[in-house]
């Protein structure tokens, strides 16, 4: 049964170090997280690694869309310089990468879908091809926004876990449609914005046999996570834990 733990790190530690980068990952290794969360798409060359915007101009030296680069043109940008504000050696890793240090680390992960528009589908095959042939003995699971790239990921990696992402309940989207998905194709998680929880939507899910996790725009101060975890809530996703005890 999926089972993340308490605090997952966010895009690594991401106010602790550039976010998406296997330096973060590493320091929320350091800091005593065991899981850590990343954002994951294709480039040209359909090699998946790690960004979370739909360009490279917010966290790197690259500018537009990855999407009409190579991944050897996109290693070659500082993912290190917004952060640190001086040049760095940082740079934009594989998830190929990422899976062999959380392998050699014992870290869990949670993989987050998060394609280019028009580039979903391309964006599971490619990693679900590389998870196939690379044999992850920790436990993992597949979240996005897109709960069709899900789908999909769900039909080429059938024994993988799964869970949905929801950012608010506007657009039509409902709880409803998330459990009926979640049961339909047997998911094991829904993942909740901090600004649209609450217990009533804890209860649901927990009652759907799911486990509810929560994330935010703003790191999530100790007294908030106590609240939600005592609620209900399984994971959090943390960008600084400084204030965490991790045991
Ligand atoms: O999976 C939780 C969180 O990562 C979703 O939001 O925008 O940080 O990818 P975002
Ligand atoms: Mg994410």
């Amino acid at each position: 049964m999926l089972n993340p733990p308490k605090l997952i790190g966010h895009r690594g530690v991401k106010s602790l170090s550039p976010e998406n980068t296997l330096s973060s990952i590493a320091l929320a290794h350091k800091l005593g997280l065991n899981w850590v969360e990343v954002d994951i798409k294709i480039s040209r060359d359909l090699i998946p690694f790690l960004l979370h915007d739909d360009t490279l101009d917010r966290t790197t030296t690259g500018e537009g869309s990855p999407t009409h680069l190579d991944y050897n043109e996109i290693k070659k940008l500082d993912a290190g310089i917004v952060f640190y504000k001086h040049p760095t050696k940082i740079y934009i890793p594989t998830l190929h990468e990422v899976l062999i240090f959380c392998e050699k680390n014992n870290m869990g992960l949670n993989i987050e879908l998060k394609p280019n528009l028009g580039f979903e589908k391309k964006n599971v095959i490619a990693i679900a091809k590389l998870l196939k042939i690379f044999n992850f003995t920790n436990q993992y699971y597949f979240s996005s926004f897109d709960w069709n790239s899900l789908i999909l990921m769900k039909e080429l990696l059938p024994s993988a876990y799964y869970g949905l992402l929801m950012d608010d309940f506007n657009n039509n989207i409902f709880l409803s449609n998330a459990l009926e998905i979640c049961k339909k194709y047997n998911f094991s998680c829904c993942g909740f914005n901090k600004k649209v929880i609450n217990t009533d939507i804890i209860n649901e899910v927990n009652m759907s046999g799911l486990i509810t996790t929560v994330y935010s725009e703003d790191n999530l101060k100790l007294n908030e996570a106590n609240e939600l975890w005592s609620n209900g809530v399984k994971s959090i996703f943390i960008d600084d834990p400084s204030e965490f005890k991790i045991s």
